[in-house]
């Protein structure tokens, strides 16, 4: 991008030069930042002038994004379930399939119940925070092994005002006290050590803490689902989400474990993406 020459450089100018770069709706996004407008007045003053300071920014922000890095670290937030969270590289950005996960959680607990749920592998807090927005007679415990991502997590909570989430560093279950749980919800990492996505995209950029599990990215869910039922309460739900061909092995585990109404549900793009059991401990 290069404006030199030109006297009056507008909105539709620098959007169209980005174009040879990057996406049109990254660049959208990206000049929307940096102009703090939103989405209807790009359309509305396409004829707008920059001045040079913000066209500056903007060709910053648009060579970080034209080398790979996500617009969601490159701003620092994202939208999760219709919530701004604030994220960093110490952090997985939430995906939108993600949000099914958070749809069956809140189909389990119903609006007038309090009940004790714990998110493993909180990450940004986004699954925690979310569901304790929605069930505020809930208590939510988030726990996560990253010092990094429970600070942001914690962040997240404040700056959203929500206070029936308490957030803890632990491997697992491994510094939670023996509380029992309704609801046990998690979103691990289940990619496959050898997988060639981890080079690709977006993927490149974030935590491999938050992605990679074992040879076959089954070590988490089956170290969650082991431990899982010494934490639920009888007739609790553990859900987790998983790879496009983890289904089969998830359930299969749950049902080793003792678990009843096994069930697995697909996303909006027909991929089978969560699945969950409740615990029906032995009489
Ligand atoms: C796929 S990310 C999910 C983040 C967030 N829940 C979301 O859905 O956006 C998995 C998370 O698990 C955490 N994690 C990895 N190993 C862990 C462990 N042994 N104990 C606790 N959390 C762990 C990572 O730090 C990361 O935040």
């Amino acid at each position: 991008m290069n404006f030199e020459k030109q006297q009056y450089i507008t909105i539709k100018d620098v959007l169209s030069h980005a174009r040879i770069l990057i996406s049109y709706n990254d660049a959208r996004i990206l000049l929307q930042n940096v102009l703090k407008i939103n989405h209807a007045y790009i359309i509305t003053h396409p004829e707008q002038d920059l001045t040079p300071i913000q066209i500056h920014t903007f060709q910053l922000l648009v060579k970080r994004r034209a080398s790979g890095e996500p617009v969601s670290y490159i701003l620092g937030e994202c939208e999760f379930y219709s919530i701004k969270f604030k994220v960093t590289p110490s952090v997985l950005i939430p995906r939108p399939e993600t949000e099914l996960l958070v749809d069956l959680a809140l189909e389990k607990i119903s609006l007038g119940m309090s009940c004790e749920i714990l998110d493993l592998g909180t990450g940004s807090g986004a699954i925690a925070i979310t569901i304790a927005k929605h069930r505020a007679l809930s208590n939510v415990t988030a726990a996560d092994n990253s010092a990094d991502a429970i600070a942001i997590a914690k962040t997240n909570s404040e700056y959203l005002s929500v206070n029936n989430v308490h957030f803890i560093k632990s491997d697992w279950f491994g510094e939670l006290t023996r509380k029992k749980f309704d609801l046990i919800i998690s979103n691990p990492p289940y990619i496959a050590l050898n997988d060639p996505h981890l080079n690709q995209k977006d993927l490149r950029f974030e935590p491999e803490l938050a992605l990679v599990a074992g040879q076959d990215g089954m070590d988490c869910i089956q170290t969650i689902i082991s431990s899982a039922t010494s934490y639920l309460n009888a007739g609790g739900w553990l859900l987790l989400e998983h790879g496009y061909n983890q289904a089969k092995i998830t359930k299969q585990l749950l049902k080793e474990s003792g678990f009843i109404n096994i069930f697995s549900r697909s996303d909006l793009a027909g991929i089978s993406r969560v699945s969950g059991g409740r615990y029906d401990p032995p009489l």
